[in-house]
């Protein structure tokens, strides 16, 4: 790895890339090179704002199953962002807090691994908030305020006009959420690919600014070519976008239509039965890509695809298989994957799984302080405001 604007590798490719998606930087770098750290592992950073308690399958096939199948692999830190979550929820400092623990207690019956993941507990990352101080000067602020998911978010949560600064500011601050720890990757649903976009225009424009890295440098070489910062990909779920039980855009606990994790299983299946599809009849042919045939693609497909295959050919065809049956299978199908989760939820609900959790917290918090401190002081160095350091006292 090239060392910080010094040793910079100038023979570089000139290699002209025009600015690249991220699929197109994807795919990209599977021929380049991910970041080895200390840990002799590539690194990734996600998170979960700790605005609503309980995760949904929304979650689930967007980025939990991306986080589990990585954890092995890759250096992770799972960020808690309470600080954004004071966003919307100012006011209600003990909702933050519960759900703060409620998330870090889902993550756990998920099947996220303290031992194997680092888990970040935003508010006490001192660098994260150093650093969004610093990136804000990177991004215009038309930039920000065009930002189509800060805009979605804005009418789906009915914010109108009376959102505090600190609302698009917290985009500004998901780039240093990410970059404090260095990532290649950042597994996330789609909705969320507007910020890794913004975040990559930072680590960008950051590396040329300061580090004098090309701007003729293709995004996968900027780490090898002295830039503090690899350009990290965001890595999109197998389902990009869960549509919801009600059959709108998106699976949402704001729209009520989401299954969350914890559901009861008859609930699940309640909930299953809700969906309408509009057919009317078993040898009546239906849509395999309604909502409901959707559903069997996320969740029969992923462990029985030729079962999966089988239903919606039969669907398809009207082959005498009812809307009732299918939703029967599904429902059981969902169940068998979320059932462990729920149970191991449980077992979180007393004062000993409450121990657990801020046990897990303290010990990520002072793992996590020793990557993002390194950064910032590799991000000091290359601005030219590292001085005598931190004199406290
Ligand atoms: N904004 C993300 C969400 O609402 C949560 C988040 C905060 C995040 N910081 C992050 C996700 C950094 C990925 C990387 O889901």
């Amino acid at each position: 790895m090239g060392g910080v604007c010094g040793e910079r590798l100038r023979k570089a490719a000139a290699r002209t890339l025009g600015p690249m998606s991220i699929h197109e930087a994807d795919k990209a770098s599977t021929s380049g090179s991910l970041t080895t750290h200390s840990s002799g592992k590539p690194r990734i950073l996600t998170g979960d704002t700790p605005t609503n308690t309980g995760l949904h399958l929304g979650h689930y096939v967007g980025s939990l199953e991306n986080r589990l199948a990585l954890q092995d692999q890759y250096d992770c830190y799972f960020l808690i962002a309470n600080v954004h979550a004071f966003t919307t929820l100012a006011e209600k400092p003990e909702q933050i807090r519960a759900n703060t623990i409620g998330i870090v207690k889902d993550w756990l019956a998920v099947g996220l691994d303290p031992e194997r993941a680092t888990f970040v507990l935003q508010s006490e990352i001192p660098a994260i908030a150093e650093l969004t101080f610093f990136f804000a000067m990177l991004i215009p602020f038309n930039k920000v305020m065009r930002n189509p998911t800060l805009k979605t978010e804005i009418e789906t949560k009915g914010l109108g006009e009376t959102y505090p600064f600190g609302f698009p500011m917290y985009a500004v601050g998901q780039c240093a959420d990410i970059l404090a720890f260095r990532p290649d990757l950042v597994p996330v649903g789609e909705d969320q690919e507007a910020h890794i976009e913004m975040c990559r225009d930072v680590a960008l424009k950051f590396n040329q600014l300061y580090c004098g890295v090309n701007n003729r440098t293709p995004p996968e070489r900027h780490h090898l070519e002295g830039g503090v910062f690899p350009i990290p990909r965001a890595k999109i779920g197998r389902v990009a976008r869960l549509v919801g039980i009600d059959g709108t855009n998106k699976m949402s606990k704001s729209l009520n239509n989401a299954i969350f994790l914890y559901d009861s299983a008859k609930d699940v299946q309640k909930k299953i039965n809700k969906i309408t599809t509009g057919r009317q009849s078993p040898t009546e042919p239906g849509d395999i890509n309604n909502i409901l045939m959707q559903y069997v693609d996320a969740f029969i497909a992923s462990t029985d695809p030729a079962r999966a295959a089988e239903i919606k050919r039969r669907y398809g065809a009207g082959d005498n298989l009812g809307d009732g049956h299918v939703k029967q299978e599904l429902g059981e199908a969902i169940n068998a994957l979320i059932e462990p989760m729920r149970l191991r939820r449980e077992k979180l609900e007393t004062p000993a799984g409450e121990a657990m959790v801020l046990d897990v917290i303290a010990r990520g918090v002072k793992k996590a302080n020793v990557v993002a401190e390194e950064t910032l002081a590799l991000a000091k160095k290359a601005m030219r405001v590292e001085f005598a350091g931190r004199v406290v006292g």
